[in-house]
């Protein structure tokens, strides 16, 4: 039985630790602050943060209490819980790690890529251009490559051999150098027509459909929600811990990398006179736009912007490893692979998967739009039924290693009837607007 020798976290900070390594990447900085930047502000921070409450933190227990409950990988976990009826959930499931993965990592590489550069050469005048060639070609796809191997090699150390060890050291090294790059961002001068547009809400546009669909898209993204990668790393828990407690911690720490990031990223554009550059934003802009800045500030920009890039690439790092086990570990459930095996190969088909999206950044940009509003708040509305009204007392199970929980009721009410309600109507209208980007990008590259 694979259950019999399944690893697990030695400790409780590993655990948790492992999971906001999930939680805080890409998502946080990347994309966080170019959404906040394209949807006016603060009045996205603001929705998101909503979401992330009403939504977001009731999902997350949801996935904790079916990992640990099951001791199982995705496919397995719902199948224990629900039957076999639930099996192509899970399935769904390592098709968006597949999927999430294959970009990312070549996000991931443009970010090692610039750090490498900080390093030996500082950051070019003429970012713009340069950007042009890192992100896309075999120098794209190069670095991806090397972003893979690191990452599989962690993952093929195991889960606390590997993932453990590399959060342990990462994620306390990734907070320290944020809130040292808040500190300092503060110092310039224009920290705070930087922090004004980051702040200030415009409530017209809170309600506005782009708005709200854009945080829920974000929150699950940041918060590794919808495709199992938490139900995973919980599934490595003993039953004493307390997962209503954990559950806070990572949504709280994933909450706060995004704001201190906004941080840091808002009076630097704004420092630099760039702001034109950002609103006008793209998955590139924070990658054309930070480089130009780090540029512009000469020795310190250099430091500055290496440490910036290397806390990206940290950040990827860790969310990458959970992608991967999430493929890995049904693997080795399911087909009897060893964790061996199952790394090299599933990393390597997902790198060769990667290869549209360093060739063709639009590519990139479709795929990112088909994870988040398909597969990750569609799994999420699955996920969402599955535990509020498919499962056998939840509650009970969730109650384990707590003293009971009071607003163990408003979970179960906000599973089964807000976060449904409020995700059918999310992609009754993402839906569409998926489908004509991926139309617009097959005509594109029929042309
Ligand atoms: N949460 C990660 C980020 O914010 O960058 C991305 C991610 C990791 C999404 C793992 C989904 C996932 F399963």
């Amino acid at each position: 039985m694979a259950t019999a020798a399944r690893e697990h976290w030695s400790s409780r900070t590993g655990f948790v630790l492992a999971a906001v390594g999930s939680a805080v990447g890409l998502g946080n900085m990347w994309r966080f602050s170019y959404l906040a930047a394209e949807n006016g502000g603060a009045a996205f921070v603001v929705f998101y943060l909503l979401v992330t409450l009403c939504v977001g933190i009731p999902v997350l227990l949801a996935e904790l209490v079916v990992g640990r409950g099951s001791q199982q990988s995705p496919i397995r976990a719902l199948a224990h819980y629900g039957g076999p009826a639930w099996k192509p959930l899970g399935f769904a499931f390592v098709a968006a790690g597949f999927l999430i993965l294959s970009y990312y990592g070549v996000i991931a590489g443009w970010t090692l890529r610039y750090a490498f550069e900080a390093v030996v050469g500082g950051f070019p005048a003429d970012v713009a251009n340069r950007f042009g060639e890192v992100a896309t070609g075999w120098d794209a796809f190069g670095y991806h490559v090397l972003f893979m191997g690191i990452t599989i090699g962690i993952v093929a150390g195991g889960v606390k051999g590997g993932i453990e060890r590399t959060s342990l050291v990462m994620m306390p090294a990734l907070f320290v150098i944020v809130v040292g790059l808040a500190i300092w961002a503060a110092t310039l001068p224009g920290a705070r027509p930087g922090y004004t547009y980051y702040l200030s809400t415009d409530f017209s546009k809170l309600f506005h459909w782009s708005v709200i669909k854009d945080a829920a898209g974000q929150a699950f993204f940041s918060l590794s929600l919808g495709m199992g990668a938490m139900l995973t790393f919980a599934s490595y828990l003993s039953r004493d811990e307390h997962l209503p407690a954990s559950t806070l911690v990572i949504a709280g720490a994933d909450a706060a990398v995004a704001f201190v990031a906004g941080l840091v990223v808002f009076p630097l554009i704004f420092a630099l006179g760039l702001q034109d550059r950002v609103s006008a934003s793209t998955v590139g802009a924070l990658f054309i736009t930070l480089p130009q800045a780090f540029a512009e500030m000469g020795g310190v920009g250099r430091i500055v912007g290496l440490l910036f890039f290397v806390t990206l690439a940290v950040g990827a790092l860790t969310s990458a490893i959970s992608l991967l086990e999430v493929v890995v570990a049904s693997a080795m459930d399911g087909l009897g692979w060893s964790r061996h095996r199952a790394a090299w190969l599933a990393g390597a088909a997902i790198t060769l998967l990667g290869a549209p999206s360093a060739w063709n950044t639009e590519v990139l940009g479709v795929i990112d739009q088909v994870a988040n509003n398909l597969f990750l708040l569609g799994g999420g509305l699955a996920l969402s039924i599955f535990v509020g009204w498919v499962m056998h007392d939840p509650v009970a199970e969730a109650a384990d290693g707590t003293e009971g929980i009071q607003w163990f009721p408003v979970w179960q009410w906000l599973l089964r009837v807000v976060v449904p309600i409020f995700l059918v109507l999310v992609l009754w209208f993402a839906i569409p607007e998926t489908w004509t980007a991926v139309k617009g990008l097959f005509s594109q590259l029929s042309r």
